[in-house]
C-alpha cells in the first residue's frame, strides 16, 4: 500500500548528535539555562542585539562539530524508499540546524528558520551564512548595514510555510511526530488538526509529549533506536 506520511521532528532527533533540547524532564534543557525572552524574541533582539547574535553564534558553531545520526538517516531512507513506492514523506522540522539535509533528506521545511541563513530587516533578503553574524555586516541585496539577524523564528513571529505544510497535512494519511515536547504552538498543534481529519497519529519521542494524549499511538525510547525500526517497520510492510 502507498502512503503519504506527514512527519513533524523537534529538537529530540537531533539530540544524539549532540545539539541540546529546549525542555526535557531533567530540567537541564538550553531555556532552563537561558531566558527565552531575551533570546528568542524580536524584543530581546532589539533590546540586546549583541547578546542574541553572540548566542546564535555559538550554536552555528556546535553545528559545526555536529553529525547526523541513524534517526536522521532513517528518515532520509523513508523519503527515497516511499516514493519508490508510490508514495510520499512530507518532512516538517521545527529544528534550524541542517542535519535532516546532510543526512541526505531532500525536501525539508524548516518552520522555525535555518541557522546557516541570515535575514534583511530592511529588504527581507535571505542568504546562506555559515560564520559570526555581527551587528555591522551589510546585506548582499540591498547593502543595507546593520540590519543583518539571523533567520530563526522567534517567538511571537509566524512560522513559515505555514500554508504548505497545512495543504500537506490535508493529504496525509499518517501524521508521526518525533522528538518534540508538544509545547510550542502552532506545530504542538498539528496532531489535532490530523485527528480531525481522520488521520492516524503516532508519537515517537523519549518521554510522554505534553500532548501525548491526542495521538492514536507511541513509542517511548532514543530516537536512534526508535526512528530506525519504524521506518524498517513502515517500509517493509
Ligand atoms: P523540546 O526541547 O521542547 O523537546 C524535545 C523533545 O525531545 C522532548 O519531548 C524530549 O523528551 C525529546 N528527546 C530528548 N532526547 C531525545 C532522544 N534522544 N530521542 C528522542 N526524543 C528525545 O524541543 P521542540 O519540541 O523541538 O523554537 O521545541 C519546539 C521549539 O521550542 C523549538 O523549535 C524552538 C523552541 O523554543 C524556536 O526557537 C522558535
Amino acid at each position: 500500500m502507498s502512503r503519504n506520511i506527514f512527519v513533524l521532528t523537534g529538537a529530540g532527533v537531533s539530540a544524539e548528535s549532540g545539539l541540546g533540547t529546549f525542555r526535557d524532564k531533567s530540567g537541564e534543557g538550553i531555556w532552563a539555562r537561558f531566558d527565552p525572552m531575551k533570546l528568542a524574541t524580536p524584543e530581546g533582539f532589539a533590546a540586546d542585539p549583541k547578546t542574541v547574535l553572540a548566542f546564535y553564534d555559538e550554536r552555528r558553531r556546535n553545528l559545526r562539530n555536529a553529525r547526523p545520526n541513524v534517526a536522521h538517516h532513517a528518515l532520509a531512507k523513508l523519503e527515497m524508499g516511499l516514493a519508490a513506492r508510490g508514495g510520499h514523506l512530507t518532512l516538517v522540522t521545527q529544528n534550524i540546524d541542517n542535519l535532516h539535509e546532510r543526512a541526505g533528506s531532500r525536501r525539508v521545511v524548516h518552520m522555525h528558520g535555518e541557522l546557516l541563513k541570515a535575514r534583511c530587516v530592511t529588504c527581507e533578503g535571505v542568504d546562506e551564512w555559515l560564520g559570526d553574524l555581527s551587528q555591522n555586516d551589510a546585506c548582499a541585496y540591498c547593502g543595507t548595514a546593520g540590519g543583518m539577524r539571523p533567520h530563526v523564528v522567534w517567538f511571537g513571529e509566524t512560522p513559515l510555510e505555514m500554508s504548505d505544510i497545512y495543504r500537506a497535512l490535508l493529504r496525509a494519511d499518517l501524521f508521526v511526530a518525533i522528538g518534540t515536547s508538544g509545547a510550542v504552538y502552532p506545530a504542538a498543534g498539528f496532531v489535532a488538526e490530523a485527528r480531525a481529519l481522520l488521520i492516524e497519529t503516532c508519537e515517537i519521542n523519549l518521554e510522554a509529549a505534553d500532548n501525548a494524549s491526542l495521538f492514536d499511538d507511541a513509542r517511548y525510547g532514543p530516537a536512534s533506536e526508535t526512528v530506525p525500526a519504524w521506518v524498517e517497520e513502515t517500509l517493509g510492510a
